[in-house]
């Protein structure tokens, strides 16, 4: 079988995913923990493997012991420079692309790869994807930056995409516009006038500004209070106090959509 995709950068970084993983966890946790056979894919892990290494630790002590997680490379030589941290059966390094090499996970994360595809490849991906998935099972499909302190992911499913969350770093964030610059690609190009994703920008933005009299509070507290904002203005925005404490804001695909 072909790789279905093309070889792109390998920019990767300790800890870089930390923060989708840990919304993983949380979110896709329970799925994770009602699968037949606990297969996660982490898709195109890059030049080294080492966020494939830490996704497999945090889900094997937060979820399920027994998870087991195949990182999937396009690009041979990298799967070559990952064997030696393979630790199998929990954790192995193939060669594949969109078509997941023929495997059939519960959980699919694929960090940073999309961002140097085209948007209009973005769709074909998807369905690649979410179409050799396990029944009932999950694509997570974001970008970052090279430290992970700002980020965005789609949670998708057979059906399509469900949630956009985005994330920050909360005592490293200026404004949330900063954020614009880390959408996942189906929505990078759509941070222009007319555009839903364009009315969160803003709305974030000036709820930020509004609630810049909490700042001495910290940045925790102003983000809260910019989150509950937004929601108050009638975004519908997921997820519990809890979460929004960790910098991270989550609402429904449809909310968000690009027209
Ligand atoms: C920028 S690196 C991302 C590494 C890691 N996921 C992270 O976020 O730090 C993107 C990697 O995806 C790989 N890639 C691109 N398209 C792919 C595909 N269709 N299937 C598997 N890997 C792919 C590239 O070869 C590259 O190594």
């Amino acid at each position: 079988m072909k790789p279905l995709g093309v070889v792109t950068r390998g920019t990767t970084n300790p800890n870089r995913l930390r923060r989708v993983d840990n919304w993983i966890a949380e979110t896709c946790g329970d799925a994770l923990r009602a699968a037949a056979d606990p297969l996660v894919v982490d898709l195109g892990y890059g030049a080294t493997p080492v966020t494939a290494v830490e996704l497999r630790a945090r889900l094997a002590a937060g979820v399920r012991a027994d998870v087991r997680v195949v990182g999937l490379e396009i690009d041979p030589v990298r799967v070559a420079a990952a064997q030696p941290a393979a630790d199998p059966p929990g954790l192995t390094f193939a060669r594949g692309g969109f078509e997941l090499a023929g495997l059939r996970p519960a959980l699919v994360r694929a960090f940073n790869v999309l961002r140097q595809y085209d948007e209009g490849e973005v769709a074909d991906a998807w369905h690649t994807v979410t179409d050799r998935l396990a029944p009932g099972g999950l694509l997570v499909e974001g970008t970052c930056d090279e430290l992970g302190r700002l980020g965005s992911w789609v949670l998708l499913d057979a059906d399509g995409p469900r949630t956009l969350t985005l994330a920050a770093k909360l005592t490293t964030l200026t404004s949330p516009a900063e954020l614009a610059e880390r959408l996942p690609k189906a929505l990078i190009h759509r941070n222009v006038p007319g555009e839903r994703i364009h009315d969160l920008i803003r709305a974030l933005d000036d709820a930020w500004r509004a609630a810049a009299g909490y700042a001495p509070f910290g940045p925790r507290h102003r983000w809260l209070e910019t989150v509950r904002a937004v929601r108050a203005a009638g975004w519908p925005v997921l997820d519990r106090p809890r979460r929004w404490r960790q910098g991270e804001l989550t609402v429904p695909w449809p909310a968000i959509t690009p027209r």
